[in-house]
């Protein structure tokens, strides 16, 4: 949409931070693995429903299909969590939601600064893809009878502002950024995918899509023409993304 007035691109901003940070994710695409059936809905938070079915992305942003599960094989995949798995699946899907809330947040200060519409337009859109996971993770929070990091506005915050910096430099180093930390978010998504309980099938479902959407969002990026990071901004972001991972997890 054109802008009318100099002002708009920063009230669209503050728009999307905004329902970024305190309204409910809402998202675009069925969750992976399809909704919990009924009778599982209302089971205490230590028994959580795997439904054991394939979510399948193409990785290409525009063509994706996904199969749901029969009701019957998400019955037949129930598997119930001891309680202290069900900690540490919660734990992880917290720190998977705060990097969601700040993945999104460095798209949104990169588009507000970005030089082409092509490049802004590019950042949206893997926004939009972003708040799809975080809507996912907010879920299955719920599902596991546990809360988002009470610190999310801190790190939409630190990350807009890392994002509109990144971006200030020029849209090639931008995308560059993109690349990096999609690399990085590759990299936890495994370590998460080998750490969670062998029986939460139901978030492994959802990570195993995150990531193929991540490894899409770097891919688009390098093709737009990203640079790479000088290693030290790599090892500074590394460090960052730590700090943020190690927080969610407890708080
Ligand atoms: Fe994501
Ligand atoms: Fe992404």
């Amino acid at each position: 949409m054109e802008s009318r007035h100099p002002l708009d691109p920063f009230i669209a901003a503050a728009d999307r931070a905004l329902r970024a940070v305190f309204a409910p994710a809402h998202a675009s695409r069925p969750i992976p693995g399809g909704p919990l059936p009924a009778a599982n809905a209302t089971a205490p938070p230590e028994v959580a429903s795997a439904p054991g079915g394939t979510a399948a992305s193409s990785g290409a942003a525009d063509a994706r299909t996904y199969t749901q599960p029969s009701q019957g094989a998400v019955a037949n995949a129930a598997v119930a969590l001891s309680d202290a798995e069900r900690r540490e699946s919660a734990a992880l899907m917290r720190v998977n939601h705060a990097g969601e809330v700040a993945a999104q947040a460095l798209y949104h200060g990169q588009a507000l600064v970005s030089r082409s519409a092509a490049t802004r337009n590019m950042l949206l859109k893997a926004a939009r893809e972003e708040a799809d996971h975080l809507a996912w993770c907010e879920t299955r929070l719920k599902e596991l009878g546990s809360r988002p990091s009470l610190l999310n506005p801190l790190w939409y915050l630190g990350s807009f502002a890392i994002g509109a910096l990144a971006a200030a430099t020029g849209d090639r180093t931008s995308l560059g950024f993109v690349v990096e930390t999609e690399r990085q978010v590759e990299g936890h998504l495994d370590e998460h995918l080998a750490r969670l309980p062998s029986g939460d099938t139901r978030s492994r479902a959802i990570l195993n899509v995150m990531r193929t959407d991540e490894i899409g969002h770097g891919a688009a990026a390098k093709t737009a023409g990203a640079s790479e990071l000088p290693a030290p901004v790599r090892v500074l972001m590394r460090h960052a993304a730590r700090v943020m991972t190690t927080a969610a997890y407890w708080i």
